[in-house]
């Protein structure tokens, strides 16, 4: 009867065990050798986007110029990131891989924000940018990057980058997901649609109401 219980126990810790490696993995292996998007499906996405017909696929589908281009700067943040996931290109679709191109001004910053979906590996091409993260035991990693030089944000910790050289800065980010998605903390929290009530703000950052306004305004919300 003991040995019995036993047994059922260590089932049940190995199936725990087998279920958490799988959620530690980012986007789930593809079933096929690609999985082109059809963005324009109307089909229900259930984890990822529906593929087109393999005999439509072409080699363009596996092609994307998108990050050859410089983003234009000229904003609050001095910052433009231009993504590129499976949203533009679509042979990305369920190969669990993706970059961005994130150009800045002088002095411009890539302000606090999270990927929920995916570890990222920050690598400078041109100027030089400070790069820190955060862990959930609220320790700030950072540290200045030069081109040429790489720095690793583990997967869902908020992150940042401050182009600290002389002129711009040019970084290349990749991701291990299609899609990482982005939660930008200023505008999450101060943009929000609908709003977060003002008094929440407040509250949580030990301010008048008026600075939680002010704050807001600043990116068109109230
Ligand atoms: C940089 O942090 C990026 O998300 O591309
Ligand atoms: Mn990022």
């Amino acid at each position: 009867m003991a040995s019995l219980s036993i047994a059922r126990s260590l089932f049940f810790l190995i199936l725990s065990f087998a279920v958490f490696l799988h959620s530690c993995h980012a986007d789930p292996d593809p079933l096929q050798d690609f999985c082109v998007a059809d963005l324009t499906a109307q089909n229900i996405s259930v984890n990822g986007f529906t593929c087109k017909p393999p005999s439509t696929v072409t080699s363009n589908d596996f092609f994307f110029a998108g990050l050859g281009k410089e983003g234009d700067t000229g904003n609050i943040f001095g910052l433009n990131v231009t993504q590129g996931s499976v949203l533009n290109f679509p042979g990305l679709n369920t190969l669990g891989v993706s970059m961005n191109r994130v150009d800045f001004a002088p002095g411009g910053i890539n302000p606090p924000h999270s990927h929920p979906r995916a570890t990222e590996l920050v690598h400078v091409v041109e100027g030089t940018l400070l790069v820190g993260f955060v862990t959930t035991g609220n320790v700030l990693f950072s540290k200045v990057v030069n081109a040429g030089e790489s720095f690793v944000i583990p997967k869902g910790l908020i992150h940042f980058q401050q182009n600290v050289g002389e002129g711009k800065a040019l970084s290349i980010t990749a991701f291990d997901s299609q899609l990482p998605g982005v939660l930008i903390m200023p505008v999450a929290l101060f943009a929000s649609n609908p709003s977060i009530p003002n008094q929440v703000l407040a509250k949580a950052f030990q301010v008048d109401d008026q600075i939680v306004k002010d704050i807001k305004s600043k990116f068109g919300s109230s």
